[in-house]
């Protein structure tokens, strides 16, 4: 069965049982709280919190629909048999339509009836699995009843698990939650079926992250509970055409196929996957830049012009729009190129350069290597292709010792004077408190900045003072006077709003992925600090900041000037 096939007839199933439906949202969320789309019930939250009225917009309280999906956590376990970072996510949802018994009883006649296929076993949520059920603020029971409804199925291989396995939830956002009943075919997970049945709202009480304690969720019981099932299209490809793993399927198979066969596998499913979900987020109008979601493809381009050196990109593009293009009509071929023509030029400038470094250097230690990383953007993988010798390890030792001495020239150069917090020197109390303050107000900025002139918008360097900050950024003109009143205004408005300042420590990477703004030239630690500031600002840092925005004052921008070629440097003040 073609996958095609499977989405005809799964939509089909669910449409000659009431459901309506419903079309995939963009993958550029409507919910300003999230980088991407990550699930099919996203575009449907509101009707599960009772917001809205599926009767009024659906004509139904039951939708059914295929979502394209992007899951950025998923990044680093692409490769495998299993794992992607886009994905076409089959659902049926029921906003107070129906509960467990129609919901288990639907997904066991679509698996075992239509699509043929034998269920290994499924799983149930029990909280005894756990050691206790810390953070949740309220007790929630077994799910007995769904155990109940799978033995009158036939199905008696049923596994209990935790909140880990077996408790849907968003994760670091609000929303609509619940216990799950998942669904095992071949030993892999294919149907995650998510009662909810509360809201989670998260707790961002300053204090308590900024004592890196966990953010802690508090259970609310929904009004009405609601169904939202999410199954993977590749997956269940994968079982019904009998394949040993997604590439295999005809959803992959016309694009890896393409790869010239000395390339290791490894690599042909990165470029399959990177170059496939760069493909959609282009098409619902992702670019690449230095932030958030234009920071996600940006990555997933450049590690496929690296991989694929060799490889027409373009026709395998083409390959792609005319796969997927019957099905997802927003598949624009030239648009799609335009793009993706205009990244390669950029990237390759830069790859050039560092190549011709690279070639002229008869042997490449770890210490050559960092500086050709360091100096062109050259990444590891392309330098280590001509350099067998060179190791992860020892490229990696390289980049760490390059962070110890920059710290340590840090500490040298402020050492024993005054107070020093994260980021900060200052020689008494009260002027860390301006300058934590102007340091605050400088990431306010930086965000303003993005908002109102563009992603061209890329820090250069900060300087903060007890009386004034100074930012200097990558921009090639002057600011009109007005861009520059409609900075200022925006910094002043969140500054009104008084939110929360919230610290989040993660991996470097991780961070990085999450859509924060960071210091191109900073050395950071493996681990950071990510600084939110409600939706508005989200950047890398060693702090110290205010607890809420409240605190900084009235923010004003004194000067807008040159600094070098390029780069604007704005001084500001605040009151
Ligand atoms: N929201 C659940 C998931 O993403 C089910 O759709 O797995």
């Amino acid at each position: 069965m073609e996958s095609q096939e499977i989405r005809e007839r799964f939509l089909k199933f669910f449409q000659d049982r009431g459901h309506k439906i419903v079309s995939s949202s963009s993958l550029i969320p409507a919910d300003p709280s999230v980088l991407l789309t990550t699930a099919g019930m996203q575009q449907f939250k509101p009707y599960f919190t009772g917001e809205k009225d599926p009767i009024k917009d659906f004509g139904a309280k039951n939708t059914v629909s295929i979502q394209k999906s992007f899951r950025t956590s998923d990044i680093d376990e692409v490769g495998d048999d299993s794992h992607l970072t886009f994905f076409e996510m089959l659902g049926n949802f029921s906003f107070g339509g129906y509960f467990k018994e129609e919901a288990i009883k639907y997904a066991h006649e679509f698996i075992a009836k239509e699509m043929g296929l034998a269920i290994d076993y499924v799983s149930v949520f029990d909280p005894s699995m756990d050691s206790g059920q810390e953070g949740f603020g309220r007790v929630v029971p077994a799910d007995t009843e769904s155990e109940e409804i799978w033995k009158s199925l036939g199905i008696t291989n049923i596994k209990k698990f935790g909140r880990k396995d077996n408790f849907w939830g968003p994760t670091g956002i609000e929303g609509p939650c619940g216990p799950t009943t998942e669904i095992y075919v071949n030993g892999v997970e294919i149907w995650n079926i998510v009662f909810n049945e509360y809201y989670c709202k998260t707790r961002t009480d300053a204090d308590l992250t900024r004592n890196n304690a966990e953010i802690k969720s508090e259970l609310i019981p929904l009004k009405v509970s609601g169904v939202d099932t999410g199954m993977g299209l590749e997956r269940l490809a994968v079982a019904v055409q009998r394949k040993k793993n997604i590439f295999e399927t005809d959803l992959f198979e016309p694009i890896i196929s393409q790869l010239p066969n000395d390339f290791e596998e490894k690599k042909k499913r990165i470029i399959t996957d990177h170059i496939r979900g760069a493909v959609f987020l282009i098409a619902d109008g992702v670019r690449p830049s230095n932030k958030e979601s234009g920071y996600v493809l940006r990555r997933l381009m450049r590690r496929v012009m690296v991989y694929g050196q060799k490889v027409d990109l373009r026709s395998l593009i083409l390959v792609i729009v005319d796969l997927y293009g019957g099905f997802y009509k927003e598949l624009d071929k030239s648009l799609i190129l335009e793009v993706f023509d205009k990244e390669n030029s950029q990237f390759s400038r830069a790859l050039t350069r560092g190549m011709k470094e690279l070639e002229k250097l008869s042997t490449v230690d770890a210490h050559s290597a960092f500086k050709l990383y360091e100096s062109y953007g050259l990444p590891y993988e392309v330098i280590k292709d001509k350099s067998p010798n060179l190791s992860r390890e020892d490229f990696d030792a390289e980049f760490q010792k390059h962070q110890e001495i920059s710290r340590a020239g840090a500490e040298k150069k402020f050492g024993g004077h005054g107070i020093t917090e994260g980021d900060l020197t200052a020689s008494n109390a009260a002027e860390m408190e301006i300058k934590t303050r102007l340091h605050t107000a400088t990431h306010l900025l930086n965000a303003a900045l993005h908002k109102v002139l563009g992603d061209k918008v890329e820090q250069r360097g900060s300087d903060i003072t007890a009386e004034r900050t100074r930012f200097d950024f990558v921009f090639d003109r002057k600011l009109t006077p007005e861009e520059i009143s409609k900075v200022e205004d925006l910094v002043n408005e969140a500054i009104k709003k008084d939110y929360p300042v919230i610290i989040q420590k993660m991996p470097l990477e991780e961070a990085k992925k999450s859509g924060a703004l960071f210091f191109y030239q900073g050395n950071y630690p493996e681990e950071v600090k990510v600084y939110s500031i409600n939706s508005f600002s989200r950047e890398l840092c060693g702090g110290p900041h205010v607890k809420s925005t409240g605190e900084i004052g009235r923010f004003r921008i004194v000067k807008e000037e040159s600094s070098s070629t390029g780069i604007r440097r704005i001084r500001a003040v605040v009151e």
